[in-house]
């Protein structure tokens, strides 16, 4: 079995690698694609980053599985033995029509055990990475353990699509949380709201619908300096089929599933 620190020192140089083949690419012209619906895209380099991962994991490490967005990795059915979970750009949407906010984002799990998590905001080149039990950074720079927060004092990093007509909650049930917060965000990758929610720049991330790929390697880091991680009803995460996601300071989490959350029907 490959040992954590090869596994992390081969995915941190791919990472900066995927992350030079994206830079490269704003010089040139993007093959853009919808999936299920014209707001859904999907470019060449989501593609050719999903690829280049699949080769390198599999050419170095070649008993390993990999749970991409693309599909070019394996089919997955269960988290059994190394499987790497990528999301070759997170923030899709923000890397056609910014150029900015988004990142690579990959988890390595164990029998279902978080091992490894690294977020990479490839334009402002900011790795931010944890192995488990030994500390997340940001670069070389450690992650302080997060503090307890009130609503009242908390930037909330939140899609405004879950204050308006949508499919999965009743939209008045989050407007006095929006209301209450000192203040909200929204930037549109869930890998880099994770991440600042674990470097302290966000006191919380709430969503109702992610993929695996999308929180398993910030799931890591938000827990590693102490967040708390939980789906809306504050269960564990589903790591096949997706989940919602609530991910917050200590105490923040408790305040919002006693005062807005907990016993409603619309859940
Ligand atoms: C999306 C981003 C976005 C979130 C969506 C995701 P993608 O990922 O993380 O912030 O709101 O639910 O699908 O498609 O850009 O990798
Ligand atoms: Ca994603
Ligand atoms: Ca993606
Ligand atoms: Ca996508």
């Amino acid at each position: 079995m490959a040992s954590v620190k090869e596994m992390d020192t081969y995915a941190k140089l791919w990472m900066k690698e995927a992350g030079s083949k994206l830079r490269a690419s704003f010089e040139t012209k993007l093959n853009i694609e919808i999936k299920t619906n014209p707001n859904d895209l999907v470019t060449n380099m989501d593609k050719a980053i999903e690829t280049f991962f699949c080769d390198k994991i599999t050419e170095t490490f070649p008993e390993h599985r990999i749970f991409g967005e693309e599909g070019m990795g394996n089919e997955i059915k269960d988290l059994k033995g190394t499987v790497w979970i990528l999301d070759p750009i997170d923030g899709t949407l923000n890397f056609i029509h910014q150029q900015r906010n988004f990142a690579i984002s990959l988890g390595i799990y164990e029998d279902g055990i978080g091992k490894i998590g690294m977020i990479y905001d490839v334009v402002n080149d900011e790795l931010y990475h944890v192995i488990k039990g030994e500390g997340a950074f940001m670069n070389d720079q450690r992650l302080s353990p997060l503090k307890e927060v009130s609503v009242s004092k908390a930037i909330l990093s939140m899609n405004a699509s879950w204050v308006t007509e949508n499919r999965r909650i009743d939209p008045s049930l989050l407007a006095p949380l929006v209301r209450d917060a000192r203040g909200t965000r929204s930037y549109g990758s869930a890998a880099l709201e994770l991440a600042y929610v674990a470097a302290g720049r966000l006191d919380a991330y709430i969503t109702m619908r992610l993929m695996p790929w999308d929180f398993a390697g910030g799931v890591l880091l938000v827990e590693e300096v102490g967040g708390e991680v939980s789906n809306i009803t504050d269960k564990k995460l589903d790591f096949l089929e997706g989940d919602s996601l609530f991910v917050s300071k200590p105490g923040l989490h408790k305040e919002v599933f006693e005062k807005y959350l907990t016993g409603n029907t619309s859940l």
